[in-house]
């Protein structure tokens, strides 16, 4: 029973759609209505600017490290990987936003600052540096998962993060197919400001 609702929780938490409250508190407007129509942080930064889009990246993180926290804190045995995955989830299709959420970008990454700090922090290196190197936030963001599963692959052994990692990646990279349409047809947007 602490199972199904640590896992409903972790859902619930990932569900909770921070672009579309920071931009119906803030500025009026329903995020999905402009820019690329993501409920996530770098179309919050598209539309709103930078101090919303840090707003809505920062929760964003936070909702996956929380939720693989959750199992840790209610002393419950459920793989942290398990609990993030579902927050990931929740922040892909919010049962608050109608089923219509983000990329599963930021909130992947803050289960990672939980389970394995390490990662996410190298991670955020590959991340800027394709983002430098390309302009792309899309590109960065798949790239960063390929950075992902090679790492679990040669510099690790921990079995659940390796398979938890090429899921998230692979989610990620399915949830990008718009943006790959419109890197390979040029269309895709660049960034100003790197
Ligand atoms: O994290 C999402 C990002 O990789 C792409 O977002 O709004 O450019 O489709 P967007």
């Amino acid at each position: 029973m602490t199972k199904l609702l640590i896992l409903i929780a972790a859902y619930l938490l990932g569900s909770i759609p921070s672009a579309l409250i920071v931009g119906k508190v803030g500025f009026g407007i329903d995020i999905r209505e402009h820019g690329s129509g993501n409920l996530g942080g770098t179309n919050t930064f598209r539309v709103l600017g930078v101090k919303a889009g840090l707003i809505v990246t920062i929760s964003d993180i936070l909702k996956g490290t929380l939720a693989a926290s959750l199992p840790v804190l209610f002393h419950v045995d459920i793989h942290p990987l398990i609990a993030g995955a579902l927050a990931v989830l929740g922040h892909t299709y919010p049962i608050f936003a109608g089923f219509r959420g983000g990329k599963a970008v930021a909130t992947s990454g803050g289960v990672l600052l939980f389970y394995s700090p390490f990662l996410f922090f190298t991670l955020l290196v590959v991340f800027f540096l394709v983002l430098y190197l390309s302009k792309y936030v899309s590109l960065s963001s798949m790239l960063a998962g390929v950075y992902a599963i090679i790492y679990t692959i040669f510099f690790t052994n921990d079995i659940p993060l390796r398979i938890g990692v090429t899921l998230l990646a692979l989610f990620v990279f399915y949830r990008h197919r718009a943006n790959i349409k419109r890197i390979i047809n040029k269309t895709e947007p660049k960034i100003k400001w790197l």
